[in-house]
C-alpha cells in the first residue's frame, strides 16, 4: 500500500504545465533571459525594479551588505502610500477602482483611486491631530474593512510604523504585540463579521489595552448598535466623527528615508514570544511591486482578488502594498468563503469579473471537500491566473484548483515566501516558466535560492536539506523589533551571511524547488504560523497543567492540526471537561487559530536523558504511525504507555 501510494506520488509530480500560448504571447516576462541578466547582475536588476516606484530623492547607492544586515538603495527618499495611491490619482488611474469592497452581509463599497486617497488624507490629519508623529508604532486591530487599508496607508503618509494584528487574535495576543511595539495609538472597531456572527473586536481591545501605554482608542463603526461595545470616554475617539471633522486638504506625504520603517508584523517563532518582522520603506515597496508584474503577471485591466487577510502578511503584500502600488483593481472580501453559502469566493469572481485569484492550499482542500458543484454555479471564465500561498499543496489540491476553477486554462504560480521574506521568493514567472503540480517551480529573478547540508554544502538533486537564501534582496526582513540578537541568531546563526528561512526541501533535476515544510519548532494551521512554545506556555499557564508538549499532526484539510499532550498536577484528575476547558483557555491566550484539535493526558512526557522532550516519538504516537528509535529514551516506559493508551484511537 505505502509503495503504491508513493508510486502515485512520484507520477503526479512528472505532471508538467506549460502556459497556453495566448497567455505566453501576453505575459509581461516573455524572455527568459531576464533569469540570466538578474543573476549577472542582481544589484543592477533590483535598481532598474527600484525605478518603478517615484522616489522624491533618487538613492545613490544600491546595496550595502554588512551581513546580517543590508540596506537597500541608500539616500532614496519615498513614501509608500504616495506610491501606492497619490502617484495614480495624478495620472489616468485617478478614477480607475482601487478596491471593489463587499462586507460578508453583502454591503459594498467601492472606492477609486482618486477617493482612497481622500480618504487616507483625512485619515493622516486625524493621526497627526491625535499626536501620531513619524517613527510612532500605531497597532491597528481591525476587521477587513476599507478602513483597514486606509489607516495603514494614512500611518505610512505621516511615517508612522504601523503594526496590524490579526483580528482573530486574542485580548492576550493583542496586548502582547502593542506592549512590545510600545504603542501610544490603537485603532480598532467595534466589531466584525465572521458567519453571520460578531467578533468581538472591542471588548478584546478594552481588556488588551490595560496595563499598555495606549492613550486613544480610535473606534471604526462597523457593527453599530448590536455590537454591545462599551465605550470609554476620554480614551475612545469615533473614527466617523473625526473623519468627518478632517480637513479635506491633501495632507503632504512625509519623505521617508528608504531605510525607514514602514511596518511592524508579529509572526510566529519556536519561542514563546512572537517576533516583531521589521519591514522597511524602499526595498520592501520594491519587492511587492516587481511581483505583482513578474510573478502576477498583472496589467492594467486585471481586477486582482487575494482572499489573505491583510492581519497576515499575504494580507499586506498582495492586497495593499504590493497591487495598489501596481495601480491594480482589488476586490477585497470581508467574512467566510462559506457565508451565506459555501460559493461566496466563486460569487464574487463572477460579480467583479475577477482575472487573477490567489488562495491558500488549506481552502483549496476545502473547496474539494465541498464538492465541484459550488465553482460550477458561476462563470468563472473571467480568471486568466491562479496563485496559492501558505503551504506546500498536495498535488491533488493542484490539480482540483486547476480544472475546476481555473478551467484547465490559468497557469498557477505557487509562490513560496514569509512573512521576513516581504514577498515571493520562489515562483514561476507564469509566462516563462512551466509548472509541476507541488512545486514552487525556481526562484524569482533577483533571488539565489539553494538546499544545503548541515555544514552548508549544496546538495545534489532529490536530496532534502535546508532551503537557504544565499544573497540579500530588497524586501527582506531588517531585524526583529528590539531584539537584533534573535534576529540573528535565528535567521544567519546556522549559516554565515545566509540566510536560513526553517524550511526543509529538494531540487528536482530540472532546478525545481519542493518545500518539505517547517524544519524548526513552527507549526502550520491551515496556513498560519503557530509556535509549539507559545501553545505550550499557554497551556501551562492554566493552574491543572504541570507541563506540555505540543505537536503538528497531518490533517487533511488544515494541513496541519495542534495535538497537546499535558502532564496534569498532582491531584488534578483528567476528563473530558478539563480537556475543553484547556482548548478554551488557549483560545483565550493566543486565539481560536491555535485552539488544539486533541489533548492527550499522559502521567509524563518522553524525554532523553539530557532532558528533551522527544517531540519526533509524540509525533509518531500522534499519527499512529511505528515509533521510531526509542534508544535515547530516558524511561521507555513513558512511551509505551502512551502507545498502549492512544495508539488505538480513531
Ligand atoms: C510556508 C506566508 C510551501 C513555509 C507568506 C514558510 C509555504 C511559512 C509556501 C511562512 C509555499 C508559505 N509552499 N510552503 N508556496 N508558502 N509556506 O510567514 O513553511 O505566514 O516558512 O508567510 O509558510 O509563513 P508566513
Amino acid at each position: 500500500m505505502a509503495d503504491a501510494q508513493n508510486l502515485d506520488t512520484l507520477l503526479k509530480e512528472s505532471r508538467r504545465f506549460e502556459p497556453s500560448e495566448e497567455f505566453r504571447a501576453n505575459a509581461n516576462y516573455r524572455d527568459p533571459a531576464i533569469y540570466e541578466r538578474a543573476a549577472a547582475d542582481p544589484e543592477g536588476y533590483w535598481a532598474e525594479e527600484a525605478r518603478n516606484l517615484d522616489w522624491f530623492e533618487p538613492f545613490h547607492t544600491v546595496l550595502e551588505w554588512n551581513p546580517p544586515h543590508a540596506k537597500w538603495f541608500l539616500g532614496g527618499k519615498l513614501n509608500a502610500a504616495y506610491n501606492a495611491v497619490d502617484r495614480h490619482r495624478k495620472s489616468y488611474r485617478k478614477n480607475k477602482v482601487a478596491f471593489f469592497w463587499e462586507g460578508e452581509p453583502g454591503d459594498t463599497r467601492v472606492l477609486t483611486y482618486d477617493e482612497l486617497g481622500r480618504e487616507v488624507d483625512k485619515a493622516a490629519h486625524v493621526l497627526s491631530k491625535l499626536g501620531v508623529k513619524k517613527g510612532d508604532r500605531v497597532t491597528i486591530y481591525l476587521p477587513m474593512i476599507p478602513e483597514l487599508p486606509i489607516a495603514m496607508l494614512a500611518c505610512a503618509k505621516i511615517g508612522a510604523i504601523h503594526s496590524v494584528v490579526f483580528g482573530g487574535f486574542s485580548a492576550n495576543a493583542l496586548r502582547d504585540r502593542i506592549l512590545d511595539a510600545d504603542s501610544r495609538l490603537l485603532i480598532t472597531a467595534d466589531g466584525g463579521w465572521r458567519r453571520g456572527g460578531i467578533v468581538p473586536l472591542k471588548q478584546n481591545a478594552d481588556q488588551a489595552v490595560e496595563g499598555t501605554a495606549i492613550e486613544k482608542v480610535l473606534v471604526v463603526r462597523r457593527i453599530g448598535e448590536q455590537s454591545g461595545a462599551a465605550w470609554v470616554e476620554g480614551r475612545d475617539i469615533s473614527w466617523e466623527a473625526e473623519m468627518a471633522a478632517a480637513p479635506s486638504t491633501p495632507y503632504p506625504a512625509e519623505p521617508m528615508d528608504s531605510e525607514d520603517i514602514l511596518f511592524l508584523l508579529y509572526t510566529s517563532g519556536t519561542t514563546g514570544k512572537p517576533k516583531g518582522i521589521v519591514h522597511t520603506t524602499g526595498g520592501y515597496l520594491t519587492g511587492c511591486n516587481t511581483s505583482m508584474r513578474s510573478v502576477f503577471d498583472l496589467k492594467d485591466e486585471d481586477v486582482y482578488f487575494c482572499t489573505a487577510d491583510i492581519g497576515w502578511i499575504t494580507g499586506h503584500t498582495y492586497v495593499v502594498y504590493g497591487p495598489l502600488s501596481a495601480g491594480a483593481t482589488i476586490v477585497m472580501y470581508e467574512g467566510a468563503p462559506d457565508w451565506p453559502d459555501r460559493d461566496r469566493f466563486w460569487q464574487l469572481i463572477e460579480k467583479y469579473r475577477a482575472t487573477i485569484f490567489y488562495s491558500a492550499p488549506t481552502l483549496i482542500r476545502s473547496f474539494m471537500k465541498w464538492g465541484t458543484e459550488y465553482p460550477k454555479r458561476h462563470d468563472l471564465s473571467s480568471l486568466r491566473l491562479l496563485g496559492t500561498v501558505g503551504e506546500p499543496i498536495n498535488p491533488e489540491a493542484w490539480m482540483w484548483f486547476h480544472e475546476h476553477v481555473g478551467g484547465g486554462r490559468c497557469p498557477i504560480v505557487d509562490t513560496w515566501w514569509q512573512t521576513e521574506t516581504g514577498c515571493a521568493m520562489i515562483a514561476p514567472l507564469p509566462g516563462l516558466v512551466a509548472t509541476k503540480p507541488g512545486s514552487a517551480t525556481r526562484p524569482v529573478p533577483g533571488i539565489v535560492a539553494d538546499v544545503v547540508d548541515e555544514e552548508g554544502r549544496s546538495l545534489p538533486p532529490d536530496q532534502g536539506g535546508y532551503l537557504v537564501l544565499k544573497r540579500p534582496w530588497p524586501s527582506m526582513l531588517r531585524t526583529i523589533w528590539g531584539d537584533d540578537e534573535r534576529f540573528r541568531n535565528t535567521y544567519f546563526g546556522k549559516f554565515e551571511g545566509i540566510y536560513l528561512p526553517g524550511d526543509g526541501a529538494h531540487v528536482d533535476e530540472d532546478g525545481y524547488f519542493w518545500i518539505l515544510g517547517r524544519i524548526d519548532d513552527v507549526i502550520n494551521v491551515s496556513g498560519h504560523r503557530i509556535g509549539t512554545m507559545e501553545v505550550e506556555s499557554a497551556l501551562v499557564s492554566h493552574p491543572a497543567v504541570a507541563e506540555a508538549a505540543v505537536i503538528g499532526r497531518h490533517h487533511e484539510v488544515k494541513g496541519q492540526a495542534i495535538t497537546a499532550f499535558v502532564v496534569v498536577r498532582e491531584g488534578i484528575t483528567p476528563s473530558d471537561e478539563l480537556v475543553n476547558e484547556l482548548k478554551q483557555h488557549v483560545v483565550q491566550q493566543i486565539g481560536a487559530l491555535a485552539r488544539p484539535e486533541e489533548i492527550l493526558f499522559t502521567a509524563e512526557l518522553p524525554k532523553t536523558r539530557s532532558a528533551k522532550i522527544m517531540r519526533r516519538l509524540l509525533r509518531d504516537i500522534a499519527e499512529g504511525r511505528v515509533l521510531g528509535d526509542t534508544t535515547t529514551l530516558a524511561d521507555p516506559s513513558v512511551i509505551e504507555e502512551l502507545k498502549q493508551k492512544y495508539a488505538h484511537r480513531e
